[in-house]
């Protein structure tokens, strides 16, 4: 679970836990990772950054030493810092782990309802650019966690829209977070057991357990085709 000592990563860790699961953390650094160790205290800890890009490719190497996982749940966010941080953090950082940790049977990532107002910005990095705002980012990790899920075909893939939630985040967003804190972790706890057939399917956009219906057409036309 990235960023398991906040917020919606931490409730469904703690939740797991609390169910006799194995969960293995993560934190940006070792103060954090001791924050873990304190709440979260039946678990490995692993530490990186992932706005340093080289730590979260350390980070790679270390979960691989751990040995094969079931669920990787790439639940680490920011919001409301620089788009620079936002882009390494919620996007790249996701697809290195992707690339470089052996492939889990089951792959959550988190995504947002606030994709829909984002791009892809395909041509952003040419020029060294790093604007790539939140809502950009959580299109981007959808369309990820959707061309990973089309790709590992004998592997579970999907993604979580958890709805905009009382944790420090959803509070950096305004006072009033509307949705239910408890389905928005629950959903990714619900997924990783896979005790229900609907849980376990694979390429779902899920909004409190329940398929998501408005998804960006960059994510959701896959029939489209082009000629050149
Ligand atoms: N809350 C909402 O309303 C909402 C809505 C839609 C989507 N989401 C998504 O849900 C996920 C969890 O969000 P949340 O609300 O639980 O946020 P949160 O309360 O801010 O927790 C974020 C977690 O990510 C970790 N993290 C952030 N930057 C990191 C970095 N550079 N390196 C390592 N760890 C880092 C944090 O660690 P520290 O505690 O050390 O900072 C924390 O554990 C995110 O992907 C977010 O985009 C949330």
């Amino acid at each position: 679970m990235t960023g398991s000592i906040g917020g919606l990563g931490q409730l469904a860790a703690a939740h797991l836990l609390a169910r006799g699961r194995r969960v293995v953390a993560h934190a940006r650094n070792d103060r954090r990772a001791a924050d873990v160790r304190r709440d979260l205290p039946r678990e490995a800890v692993v530490t990186g950054d992932l706005k340093n890009l080289d730590e979260t490719r350390r980070l790679a190497a270390r979960i691989n030493k751990l040995g094969a996982f079931d669920v990787i749940v790439h639940n680490a966010g920011e919001y409301g810092v620089a788009n620079g941080e936002i882009l390494n953090v919620n996007s790249l950082s996701p697809y290195l782990l992707t690339s470089l940790v052996d492939a889990p049977l089951q792959s959550i990532y988190l995504t947002s309802d606030l994709h829909l107002g984002g791009d892809l910005k395909l041509g952003e990095m040419r020029e060294g650019g790093t604007d790539v705002t939140y809502d950009d980012s959580k299109l981007q990790i959808l369309t990820l966690a959707m061309a990973v899920a089309r790709r590992r075909l004998r592997l579970r893939v999907n993604a979580v829209a958890p709805g905009w939630v009382p944790t420090l985040m959803g509070f950096a967003n305004g006072p009033y977070a509307p949705d239910d804190l408890r389905a928005g972790y629950m959903t990714q706890v619900w997924l990783a057991e896979g005790g229900e057939p609907a849980s376990r399917e694979s390429g779902g956009i899920f909004f409190h357990r329940e398929p998501e219906e408005d998804v960006h057409p960059s994510v959701s036309d896959t029939e489209r085709r082009t000629t050149c």
